[in-house]
């Protein structure tokens, strides 16, 4: 298992530019198996949760490809209409073929996912919808077996707005028969990135990126031809390690405006972030002021950025409430900045960071990917050095982090 090795306490200097959004490129490729043909997506980045969607596109007959950034696709014979344990244990969001697979094939078997890190992270919102829309369910050996000769139209009104259901059901309802309205739908930019992707194949969808969606279901669509808009977590990280340094970075190809809550606290905690089109020149300040988040569905602090953000907390002055309201354990890095000399107690759904002068070097470990960003940052803050464990979990999300952050001048090395 390879590690991370990083020497703290240098400013980073220079210029980053951020990958394709993970987190909009995973429905976009599922999006694929709506449409049969060759479908061409850019701007993909290169991490272990894509190729683990490829491979499980793969596994249901299609052709898969990646090279550099783009991704290849080749969906004219779909053999089977599984999703395995396998795939849907290394990545959760193999669950996003459940709906295009419904609607295509009209039949499809997707392990249930179990719990994860982070949380329960259940899928009844993803099933409770696809049933309004006709489609019926068992659960066998762990797998949830749905079919649907025809998916219907029908208003779903979500209790809680789910990303990926969101997705899921923006989807299957692209072919549905009639119009399907998703009420207190995810706002996320990511939804609106597959909706965009899913007009460009000839869906008829109005409203993405407000809680209100209405999907008027069409007979075909067309394959994709489609860019991936920039990872807005992967700009938040950055952002952070460049205030947590006291540096000066100048991060390119990045969508400002879909990061504008987490920029705004950034501000208020008195990182000097300039922003202009795709770029974006943030000052690391000589004093952090502490300032209190609550993590919240988009337009909201996104809890893709809760640790990342209590990383730069533990160094500020004075004491800052930290409240996860999405997911019900995503305070793993806790222990873990504590051994750094972190100050933080946890009560329920909030943590209370008092910031200290500095942070120490420690032998950490990663417990998922957002918590992994959380203990590089801390440790390029740290004196001495950080080794953290477990970093696979980056490799899920971060694109060449360490060669992203050498170019900046950390002292990061990976130990094979
Ligand atoms: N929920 C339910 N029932 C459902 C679906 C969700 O109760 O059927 C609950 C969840 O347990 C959670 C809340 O609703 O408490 C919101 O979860 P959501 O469904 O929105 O999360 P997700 O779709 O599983 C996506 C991202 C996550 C990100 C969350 C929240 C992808 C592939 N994953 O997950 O990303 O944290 O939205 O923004 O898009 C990450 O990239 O590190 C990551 C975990």
């Amino acid at each position: 298992m390879d590690k991370l090795a990083i020497h703290g306490g240098v400013r980073l200097k220079g210029e980053v530019t951020v990958s394709g959004a993970k987190n909009a490129a995973l429905p976009v490729m599922a999006a694929s198996i709506l449409a049969p043909g060759e479908h061409n997506i850019y701007n993909i980045p290169d991490l272990r949760d894509i190729t683990t969607m490829g491979k499980l596109l793969a596994h249901l007959g299609m052709g898969y490809h990646q090279e550099n950034e783009e991704v290849i696709l080749q969906s004219n014979n779909i053999s089977s209409i599984e999703a395995p344990y396998d795939f849907v244990k290394t990545m959760r969001a193999s669950v996003l073929v459940l709906g295009p697979l419904l609607a295509r094939m009209g039949e499809t078997k997707v392990s249930l996912p179990g719990g994860c890190a982070i949380g329960a992270r259940p899928i009844n919102l993803h099933i409770m919808g696809l049933e309004k829309m006709g489609a019926t369910f068992t659960l066998t050996d762990g797998y949830i077996h749905a079919k649907a000769k025809k998916l219907r139209g029908a208003t779903i009104c979500f209790d809680i707005p789910t990303v990926t259901g969101t997705e899921n059901l923006m989807m299957a309802a692209t072919l549905a028969d009639g119009l399907t309205v998703l009420e207190n739908a995810a706002c996320e930019p990511e939804v609106m990135d597959l909706a965009n992707a899913l007009i460009s194949m000839g869906a008829d969808i109005e409203g993405a990126g407000t809680n209100l969606i209405r999907i008027n279901g069409v007979t075909s669509l067309k394959p994709l031809n489609y860019r991936i808009v920039p990872d807005r977590i992967e700009t938040g990280t950055f952002i952070t390690a460049a205030a947590i340094t006291g540096g000066e970075i100048l991060i390119n190809s990045c969508n400002p405006v879909h990061s504008d809550a987490f920029i705004n606290k950034m501000k208020d905690a008195g990182v000097s972030i300039e922003a202009k089109d795709s770029q974006l020149l943030v000052k690391g300040p000589d004093k952090i002021i502490a300032e209190d988040i609550k993590t919240m569905p988009y337009p909201g602090f996104p809890t893709d950025m809760q640790a990342q953000f209590m990383a730069l907390m533990t160094i500020a002055e004075g004491s800052s409430l930290i409240t996860e309201s999405i997911f019900e354990n995503r305070f793993m890095h806790v222990a873990e900045m504590r051994r750094m000399g972190a100050n933080i107690k946890v009560e329920g759904s909030t943590a209370t960071v008092k910031g200290v002068k500095s942070l120490k070097g420690a032998q950490v470990m990663a417990t998922d990917l957002r918590a992994s960003a959380s203990l590089v940052l801390a440790g390029l803050a740290a004196g001495g050095e950080t080794v953290i464990d477990r970093v696979y979990h980056i490799d899920r999300g971060y694109e060449r982090i360490e060669e992203k952050l050498k170019m900046l001048g950390a002292k990061i090395r990976r130990i094979r």
